[in-house]
């Protein structure tokens, strides 16, 4: 095989009660990357449509976690990077780790797969590192591996993919502003009085075994963020408002998908999901702010195969 098309998806990390821990993969928007291998060795970077995205390999997410899984897995080939680039960066919705996730994995194929779904998230940390100024795997793991993870150590890349609830469906409205995860970390504090701690890893952990166990009213009422939203809200316009109208149109929960401008709500069925888009948008058509709004099931397989 000399050449491989994928769709690389975009992810919401977070999910409000687990920062840089959990994360799960989107189904309908993501970008499509071709890598062809070359006779000359090294990574090179060829067009990149959709978004204004630098060519050299030292400073594209894609091409330094390609050079990453290189160094750890040398090549006589080389391998020229194509990407039709339509997750926005700065969106809150994983532009990042699909652009790097999708690089790694697609080198992987090329060369034969030495490595697993879940070893090749080492690798793509190397680009997510560029784009955050921090190595955090809570995008790339669904990416990856599909559906929920939950990272248990963002140091020695403990990942576990969880079961996804067969109703659960997302709805992601990504208001058109930039928000850089870089700019968005810089304002959380370093430190964290315990009774939120307690509050965040009770959310968490109740969290995780509603996913396990199907319970609806449970994953509800785990979808809380007292640690990091409250900071973050003030970022993004009518945050409030925008979450108050998914609660009142039925969403289960809802709060800043990744670092953000994007809010991301989880609904039980299709037509709920629907009318919480409905509800949201709502919010920035008063403000005569663009915006775009995805309604996706949980996507358990992670980067797909094309060609
Ligand atoms: N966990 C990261 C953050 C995700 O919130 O900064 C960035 O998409």
């Amino acid at each position: 095989m000399d050449q491989i098309e994928i769709f690389c998806p975009g992810s919401v990390a977070n999910i409000s009660c687990g920062f840089d821990v959990l994360g799960f993969c989107l189904d309908p928007i993501g970008d499509i990357m071709r890598v062809t291998k070359t006779v000359t060795p090294g990574i090179t970077i060829g067009t990149i449509t959709g978004q204004d995205l630098p060519k050299d390999p030292q400073k594209n997410v894609a091409s330094v976690a390609a050079i990453a899984l290189l160094n750890a897995h040398p090549s006589k080939y080389g391998f020229r990077i194509d990407i039709e680039k339509k997750i926005k960066p700065g969106s809150g919705i994983g532009s990042s780790a699909a652009s790097a996730a999708g690089a790694v994995f697609a080198i992987n194929e090329l060369m034969g797969r030495p490595y697993s779904r879940n070893e090749l998230v080492q690798f793509a940390m190397a680009g997510e590192a560029l784009a955050s100024g921090a190595a955090h795997a809570d995008n790339l793991a669904p990416v990856l591996l599909g559906g929920f993870t939950l990272v248990r150590s963002n140091a020695s890349l403990d990942i576990i993919k969880l079961p996804s609830p067969p109703e659960l469906v997302a709805t992601v409205i990504h208001p058109k502003i930039e928000l850089k995860t870089i700019h968005s970390r810089a304002i959380l504090k370093k430190t964290i009085p315990l009774d939120k701690a307690v509050q965040q890893w009770g959310n968490l952990g109740a969290f995780v075994s509603a996913l396990y166990t199907n319970d609806y009213a449970l994953l509800s009422r785990s979808l809380k963020d007292k640690v990091i939203e409250p900071y973050r809200a003030m970022l993004i316009p009518k945050f409030k408002e925008v979450k108050a109208a998914a609660i009142k149109a039925g969403a289960l929960g809802s709060g800043i998908s990744g670092s953000g401008p994007s809010i991301y709500a989880l609904s039980r069925g299709i037509k709920i999901a629907e009318e919480v888009g409905v509800a949201m948008k709502t919010q920035f058509e008063e403000l005569e702010l663009e915006y775009e709004v995805h309604i996706s099931k949980i996507n358990n397989e992670g980067i797909k195969i094309l060609h």
